[in-house]
């Protein structure tokens, strides 16, 4: 009974990657996909629950298709991801044309509920009884975003409890796989022309928790260091707490791994980071960040940061404008804190205004642009090895790749270029991207 299948994504690497996984399964299933909603036969909307915008968006998108199901009863519409197991059965509520609802770690079962909605017209639901089929079976993804750069997931979960977070809930306890499975994806996605791979999880430096024998993501980088034809290698998202001297000296040793560590400290004051039960303090953080810089030359440091956590003050705030001016941050996240039902913090008084909120926003990301432009202007005249991603979007003449440092660099080409290496001399900066010369 196969057909047609349009997918939506929203949030995160993670949600990219799920994404991939779901069309995979699908196709093997034997459907096609479709950038058309009208001509699908399946709609699927893999949503995000960090804030409540996501949400919303994904909720405005899926209710607009009220008409086309209306007009086309047959179509399956299905919510799935973050929000679906944030929200469960209260989606076929609020939307009754969604006839299929599936958390992060159900995903393995939508092709079989799609089957039987369509088969019964009945509503299809799993949320419950957290199961790693899903991330087992991660490897067999045929439908990739990209062939040159790929997502592989490491880990999945969060066995943290960060006061304002809610994918604990969403995706469950913290589940690494094997070493040897990941490297044997990797192996298959460089035997197909993978140069780049970005290893994911939510705490990716907590990697190898509760694996026999022992690793942690310092031996993980080793071994999917020694796979031939992969010459980068990412990783996100690291926790403060689990930088370790192995995770540093990896980072120092191993040529493929990018000097890049996206390392969210999410505010500069002790208060507010102990009410956000982050488990570090500043002070702490400052020193991973100098050991890292002491240890690994050229290492560039990515943040995100929340502002207008509940209580936090102008005299906070300026404590996190201080962190970022002192860390100096190659680029920063920042997002207006978004109470989240069920998580800790939802229990306290959102009490700075959405005004406010909106100002010390401003004021991080303008004093960022700053340093983002001073640290880009700086490496004018240098030449640097870029991947590179494809022509960039407002001009087809033009291609865009990027360093190992993840700096965006834009530069004039005859041809298309993706998935090459080419060694740039860069020669302009902005705020947000490098414009190169090749030679
Ligand atoms: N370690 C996770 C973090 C997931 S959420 C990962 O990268 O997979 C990504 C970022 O969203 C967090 O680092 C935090 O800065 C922000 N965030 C999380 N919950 C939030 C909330 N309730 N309001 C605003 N921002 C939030
Ligand atoms: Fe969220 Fe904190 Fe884990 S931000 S994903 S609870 S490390």
């Amino acid at each position: 009974m196969a057909g047609k299948i349009y997918l939506e994504t929203f949030g995160c690497q993670m949600n990219v990657l799920d994404g991939d996984l779901i069309l995979s399964r699908m196709m093997d299933q034997g459907y096609t996909t479709t950038d058309r909603r009208d001509e699908a036969d399946v709609i699927l909307f893999n949503t995000c629950s960090v804030r409540l915008h996501a949400e919303e968006r994904a909720l405005s998108n899926a209710g607009l298709l009220q008409n086309l199901k209306r007009r086309r009863p047959e179509l399956v519409i299905g919510i799935v991801g973050c929000m679906a197991q944030n929200r469960r059965d209260e989606l076929f509520r609020m939307l009754p044309h969604v006839q299929l609802v599936v958390g992060p770690r159900k995903m393995g079962a939508i092709p079989r509920l799609v089957e039987e909605i369509r088969r019964t017209g009945l509503r299809r639901i799993a949320v419950e009884d957290f199961d790693d089929e899903f991330i087992d079976g991660c490897d067999a993804v045929s439908a990739r975003s990209t062939q040159f750069q790929a997502y592989v997931k490491a880990m999945e979960g969060c066995d943290l409890n960060c006061a304002f977070c809610i994918v604990p809930t969403t995706r469950g306890s913290e589940t690494s796989r094997p070493p040897g499975r990941i490297v044997e994806e990797v192996r298959r996605l460089a035997d197909r022309g993978t140069v780049e791979v970005t290893l994911l999880g939510q705490t990716v430096d907590s990697y190898g928790k509760g694996l026999k024998p022992a690793i942690d993501l310092g031996g993980l980088l080793r071994r999917v260091h020694e796979v031939p034809g992969i010459r980068r290698i990412r990783f996100i998202t690291s926790h403060p707490s689990f930088v370790r001297p192995s995770l540093v000296e990896a980072l120092r040793d191993l040529p493929k791994v990018c000097k890049y560590l996206h390392i969210p400290p999410q505010s500069g004051s002790d208060r507010i980071l102990k009410a956000m039960r982050r488990g570090y303090a500043v002070e702490k953080y400052l020193r991973i960040a100098d050991a890292l810089r002491e240890n690994v030359p050229g290492i560039e440091l990515a943040a995100d940061w929340i502002v207008g956590f509940p209580g936090e003050s102008g005299e906070d705030f300026e404590e996190s404008a201080r962190m970022l001016e002192r860390v100096r941050f190659q680029n920063s996240y920042v997002f207006k804190y978004s109470p989240r039902p069920g998580t800790d913090a939802a229990g306290l008084a959102d009490d700075v205004s959405e005004e406010e909120k909106k100002r010390r926003n401003r004021t991080l990301l303008d004093l960022q642009d700053r340093i983002s432009l001073e640290k880009n202007r700086a490496r004018v005249g240098q030449r640097i090895e870029i991947l590179v991603e494809g022509p960039s979007k407002t001009n087809s003449r033009r291609q865009t790749g990027r360093t190992d440092t993840h700096q965006i660099v834009n530069f004039e080409a005859g041809q298309d270029l993706r998935g090459r290496f080419v060694t740039v001399e860069i020669t302009g900066a902005t705020a947000h991207a490098l414009a190169g010369r090749v030679d």
